[in-house]
């Protein structure tokens, strides 16, 4: 496979195997030794580059952990590691770390500068605990966390000052960055498709952030394909009462898009519990159900809104989204037959995934508990999506995560539940055969009894939050 993409300055031409991570290739082949290489798992940031791609005239960065990114996705596209950032001098970012003694070994520094760097780049408007949070998934074990907040906070009030100016003349970025748009398009025009067709590849690649932890040595030795090489530019959309969702978009497209935004206004908040910025630019939807972790967050979301998926043939993501499949549909709450066993064929890949537009009367909820509030997987999750009238309930879908070996849909409480008035009897009632329908297991995320407790509690906190005036804590315990 022809490997083409700009490299800070640098036109790259490589035909090295399509897996080899990204964070290999810029320190042993191109000798870029300042992307530094931390946990191999996408939890320190210590790796973090920006990769940026053409949207019309404009390239959107994004920041991702280069050693879960096979060198294979960043084709036609501009990888910016931390020497693409060198200006004459420092920079103000860097500039800011340095007057806020932000930096002590240096190890995690690059990683940080480019977190920060690329809020700048990505964002018009500039708010200090936006610029904060844009570094999440970046560790740091020796400064302490307050100076690097402090440096963010610094930056933020230098490029307000400098508003309206450029990012080349305020001085964050040199000035071959203004070429980059036009020398992708001319790249772009020179790629041709690598589609492998119909054949089955032995590893099938989407954002690769389960894939690279769990099988990275085997990746790269092995026949791989790209899921998502086919550049939707439309990947959310509704058509008559139905919301289609590509199985490649992301967990940050997710959180941006109006029309879930329109749906589900909490959505980002629901999200920003899902890994850090660098693994939510990555991580899929498609990947995140074909895993099948009993405890994946936008499983549990899609699950509690009874949505189908459309399996296809094929090793890439069509483009063409849509309600007239070609491919055959299963409910996403019938998929899963099992620890890790999922009613799919080995040709078969994820396209879409589809649901009822929610109705004036629907209200969703989400709560994820976890070990460590950020950058932790869950201990249990839940969603619930709920219709009613006059507090009658007339369709309901709750997921439960972390209580079964499979992501789990609740089917017996929500028999008992339909056509019935909310009030804390019937609640206390439907949260007791919830928890009956469950079979966890004790793990390093809590004891069989705590993780019943726990959804017990969460089952609670949904109807808590979405009836306050029906339910009442001390009538359901
Ligand atoms: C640091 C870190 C933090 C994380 N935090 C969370 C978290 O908070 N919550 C959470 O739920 N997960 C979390 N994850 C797990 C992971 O990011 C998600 O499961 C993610 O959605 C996987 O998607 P992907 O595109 O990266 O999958 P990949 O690694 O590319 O693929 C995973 C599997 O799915 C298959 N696949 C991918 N797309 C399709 C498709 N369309 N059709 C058929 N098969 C497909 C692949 O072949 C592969 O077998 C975390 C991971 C890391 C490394
Ligand atoms: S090396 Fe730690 S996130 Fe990549
Ligand atoms: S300065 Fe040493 S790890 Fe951050």
């Amino acid at each position: 496979m022809k490997i083409s993409f700009i490299c800070n300055n640098q036109e790259i031409n490589t035909e090295i195997h399509p897996a080899t991570t990204l964070l290999d290739f810029l320190r042993k082949n191109l000798f870029l030794t300042g992307t530094k290489e931390g946990c191999r798992e996408g939890d320190c940031g210590a790796c973090t580059v920006m990769v940026g791609e053409l949207s019309g005239n404009e390239i959107k960065y994004k920041t991702v952990n280069s050693c879960l990114l096979p060198i294979g996705s960043v084709i036609g596209k501009h990888v910016v590691s931390i020497e693409g950032l060198n200006v004459e001098g420092l920079s103000p970012v860097q500039l800011a770390m340095v007057e806020e003694g932000s930096t002590q070994c240096g190890f995690c520094t690059p990683g940080f500068v480019i977190s920060l760097s690329a809020y700048f780049l990505s964002n018009k408007d500039y708010i200090p605990d936006e610029a904060i949070e844009s570094l999440d998934g970046n560790i740091c074990r020796c400064t302490g966390h307050i100076a690097l907040k402090r440096a963010a906070i610094r930056s933020v009030e230098f490029f307000n000052k400098h508003k309206g100016e450029s990012l080349v003349s305020s001085g964050l970025l040199p000035s071959y960055f203004s070429e980059i748009p036009a020398r992708l398009k001319k790249l772009k025009s020179k790629i041709k498709s690598n589609g492998d067709g119909e054949k089955t590849n032995q590893y099938r690649i989407g954002g690769g952030t389960d894939l690279f932890v769990q099988k990275w040595e085997d990746l790269y030795k092995s026949d791989v394909s790209f899921l998502n090489n086919n550049g939707l530019d439309e990947k959310i959309y509704v058509s008559g009462n139905e919301c289609f969702v590509s199985a490649s978009v992301t967990v940050t497209d997710i959180m941006n898009s109006e029309i879930l935004l329109k749906y589900f206004p909490d959505i980002k908040n629901y999200f920003s519990l899902f890994g850090s910025l660098p693994i939510r630019n990555r991580a899929t939807l498609g990947g995140n159900i074909v895993n099948a972790s009993p405890i994946a967050d936008m499983t549990s979301f899609f699950l509690a809104l009874n949505s189908k998926l459309l399996l296809i043939s094929g090793n890439t993501i069509s483009s063409s989204l849509g309600s007239k499949p070609k491919g055959r549909e299963v409910l996403l709450k019938d998929f899963f037959l099992g620890y890790k066993t999922l009613d799919k064929k080995p040709e078969e890949i994820i396209q879409q995934v589809s649901f009822g537009l929610p109705s004036g009367n629907s209200l969703f909820s989400y709560e994820k508990v976890s070990r460590r509030t950020y950058l932790d997987i869950a201990s249990v999750n839940t969603s619930m999506s709920v219709e009613s009238n006059n507090d009658i309930i007339q369709d309901i879908h709750i997921s439960a995560g972390g209580v079964a070996p499979i992501p789990l849909y609740l089917a017996k409480a929500r028999a008992f539940l339909m056509n019935n008035k909310i009030d804390s009897k019937l609640i206390a009632e439907a949260a007791r055969i919830a928890v009956s329908e469950t079979s966890p297991i004790t793990d390093a995320r809590g004891s069989v009894q705590y993780k019943k407790l726990l959804l017990r509690q969460l089952l609670f906190a949904h109807f808590l939050k979405l009836f306050p005036t029906k339910v009442n804590y001390e009538e359901l315990v």
